[in-house]
């Protein structure tokens, strides 16, 4: 083992098995290019402030460089014996540069300096998630723009309720995925706050100057309490919620698609390059890939519960507890994100049984509530149009028609407010005509809603 930077206190070395079980470098590796940028804005700090010479600070940057350039190409011989990969970047820059390379750690601590890599990391994935969450906007918009008047059975107790168009329920999702986007806009602005300068807890005697580190490297502010900005972790937290908000919405559409492909309810067929067919039953065509989807929902519900339990209860301030919480957030990155990246093509290459879900959107007095309306138009009100309505439906039920099926006759036995239009009200395409207002399911409703999404999408250059 060789002697790691914080050694000479110690007489013994480090336990081998120790030091494998208490290594990070197997996680924090991804963290390479971030701290380097950070040591390249900090030592042009330290040299601004004085605190190193112009050519070390050349050397340095060339050094970190060359460091950064070994590690993109794989090159950079990485080793556990550093414990992580701050450690092993000053290792591998001391051993390009000399012993100028050791002057890096001046005026920081690990505890500052991987809080802020951490910070940059997570708000370069915020930009990643971003792209992916336009793109399922844009495709679910185009796709509820072709199907803005495409009838479709609505839900309620999963029961028939009324019907809908099928691109009033795609906008559905498209408004929860857009909620999803706005929430990580607005954690972008609360992680983009720079930590470095506190140094280990209390800040440093050294004369620094923060806000030129944070100009360099993009972050809005700096922190303003040392102890709170080593041990502050509810940006990985809120990161967490992120991901489980997104990973609940995409669980829920999966938990429909799973539905609708279902034989017995016929709506939507998925591409067979989402599905999968079964080792023993030759007609089968499985949803897989949603139910993949939903299931992984659970093990990034189980990160969140994860770091909010690895920080409970920590005292102030730094404690190697918090190594821990990049294993369990990138664990739930890199599910979210491949989940996030298979939605836009499975839903672009979803088609919809038309005729399936005319009948189904037609079945279960879906327009009764129409009904009720209309005599409350007329004058009725609405708890005795219910009322008389109800009645209507159960005289149906019971002779096994549907709505429709009633003569004029039968209809004004119930209220004489009944009249020769009542059949125009009682079908489904007037139905979903009727409700044009903002928000609202008719085909002209979806198809402005759908327009104003493709609209915003397109100014930030999607095709
Ligand atoms: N690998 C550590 C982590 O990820 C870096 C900070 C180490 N600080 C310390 N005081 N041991 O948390």
């Amino acid at each position: 083992m060789k002697n790691v930077t914080w050694s000479s206190r110690f007489t013994k070395q480090m336990d081998a098995d120790v030091l494998e079980f208490s290594q990070s470098l197997n996680i924090d590796i991804v963290l390479f290019s971030s701290d380097i940028n950070v040591t390249i804005a900090h030592v042009d700090m330290l040299e601004s402030c004085g605190h190193i010479t112009s050519s070390e600070k050349k050397k340095i940057t060339n050094g970190l460089k060359k460091v950064l350039t070994l590690a993109e190409n794989g090159k950079l011989k990485w080793s556990v014996d550093f414990e992580d990969v701050h450690m092993n970047i000053e290792n591998a820059l001391v051993s390009i540069i000399g012993d100028v390379g050791k002057k890096i750690h001046l005026g920081r601590s690990r505890n500052d300096l991987v809080a802020t890599d951490l910070r940059l990391y997570l708000r370069d994935f915020i930009d990643l998630y971003i792209d992916q969450l336009r793109d399922i906007q844009f495709v679910l918009a185009n796709v509820a723009m072709k199907h803005s008047d495409s009838l479709f059975p609505g839900f309620t107790h999963m029961q028939v309720a009324q019907p809908v168009t099928f691109g009033h329920h795609l906008l559905a999702w498209c408004e929860m995925i857009h909620r999803d986007e706005i929430r990580l806009i607005n954690n972008r602005e609360s992680i983009n706050i720079m930590p470095l300068g506190s140094a280990a807890l209390s800040g440093t005697s050294l004369k620094l100057n923060r806000s030129m580190v944070a100009k360099a490297l993009g972050f809005k502010s700096v922190t303003k309490n040392s102890m709170d900005a080593v041990s502050d972790r509810d940006f990985v937290c809120d990161f967490a919620y992120v991901n489980s908000m997104i990973m609940m919405h995409l669980s829920r559409i999966c938990e429909e698609l799973v539905l609708w492909m279902n034989p017995q309810f016929g709506l939507v067929e998925l591409d067979e390059g989402f599905c999968t067919g079964s080792s023993i039953m030759p007609q089968k065509k499985n949803p897989d890939v949603p139910e993949l989807i939903r299931g992984k929902t659970g093990g990034v519900y189980g990160s969140l519960v994860g770091i909010l339990t690895l920080m409970k209860g920590l005292p102030l301030t730094y404690n190697r507890d918090m190594q821990e919480d990049k294993s369990i957030l990138f664990e739930s990155i890199d599910t979210t994100m491949s989940c996030l990246s298979l939605m836009p093509k499975m839903l672009s290459t979803m088609s919809l049984n038309k005729d399936n879900a005319t009948s189904i959107a037609s079945s279960s007095f879906s327009t009764a509530t129409d009904l009720a309306e209309y005599l409350s138009k007329k004058g009725m009100p609405f708890r005795t149009s219910h009322h008389v309505v109800g009645d209507i439906v159960k005289f149906c039920e019971k002779k096994s028609i549907q709505l429709k099926d009633l003569s004029l006759k039968d209809l004004r036995s119930f209220s004489d407010l009944i009249e020769t239009d009542i059949h125009k009200v009682l079908d489904p395409l007037t139905s979903i005509k009727s409700r044009n207002g903002v928000g609202e399911t008719a085909p002209q409703s979806v198809k402005r809603e759908s327009a104003a999404i493709i609209k915003r999408l397109k100014k930030i250059g999607f095709k």
